[in-house]
């Protein structure tokens, strides 16, 4: 891809990819870019008029620019919220990757930078035969971690890290979320994070009851625009 974009996974699902990932859309935006959220994958979704809908995706789209079709930033809408591939039999569907790129074009053909909402964590196949890697790599992109700081969040962010690395990504940065209020220990958690994990910290998003894109974008960084392959 020659835009500008990133691939947003999580240490794990429910972390605040999609709270990260608007408000990374809005802080380009903020910047002055077109910029435009992806969710290839969604489960989970509502039947409406227009057609299934997913929340994660209807929230990227309003975070993004107004003028963008929702089927290019969601190709792929699941009814039960399910891993993808039981999803994707629930519904009868066998996905593809080329649908997915296909619509991945079609949108950074209208957007500056684009911002990849990936599926559960980092590991979470799409389908038997596609994995969240492959799509990344397809698109040349580098890849952003959102850790979700709770219990447990310093050893899912050095597995994902270590893997991101391992599948020849760049790991462009990471973003600590407080996603649990209750987790009083965030600050130290965090300098931890920041002597273990060899990439920026773009920033760290507070606890928020209802979140705001454009508040949060204050809190963020947009990475380094280099390719998202480690070696080409
Ligand atoms: N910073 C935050 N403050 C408050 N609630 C948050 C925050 N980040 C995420 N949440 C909430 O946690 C849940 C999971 O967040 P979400 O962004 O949907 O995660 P993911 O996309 O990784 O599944 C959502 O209900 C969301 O509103
Ligand atoms: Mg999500």
């Amino acid at each position: 891809m020659k835009r500008d974009g990133i691939y947003v996974t999580g240490t794990d699902t429910a972390v605040g990819k999609t709270v990260t990932s608007c408000a990374l859309v809005a802080r380009a935006r903020r910047d002055g870019r077109r910029c435009a959220g992806f969710k290839p994958v969604a489960s989970g979704c509502e039947q409406t008029p227009d057609g299934w809908r997913n929340s994660d995706a209807l929230a990227l789209q309003a975070a993004g620019e107004a003028d963008i079709a929702y089927e290019d930033i969601n190709p792929y809408a699941l009814p039960l919220p399910q891993a993808p591939e039981i999803a994707a039999r629930e519904a009868g569907v066998t996905l593809q990757l080329d649908v997915m790129l296909a619509a991945a074009n079609r949108l950074s053909a209208q957007v500056d930078a684009l911002v990849v909402e990936g599926v559960g964590g980092w590991d979470a196949p799409f389908a038997e035969d596609i994995e969240q890697r492959d799509l990344a790599r397809a698109l040349d992109l580098p890849v952003v971690l959102v850790i979700g700081l709770r219990l447990g969040c310093i050893n899912h962010a050095r597995l994902t890290a270590r893997a991101i690395v391992a599948d020849g990504f760049r790991l462009a940065g990471w973003i600590g979320n407080r996603v649990d209020p209750r987790f009083t220990a965030a600050e130290d958690n965090l300098a931890i994070l920041r002597r273990h994990l060899d990439a920026p910290c773009l920033g760290v998003i507070p606890h928020a009851l209802h979140a705001d894109a454009a508040v949060n974008a204050q809190y963020l960084q947009w990475p380094d625009p280099r390719p998202g392959l480690l070696s080409r």
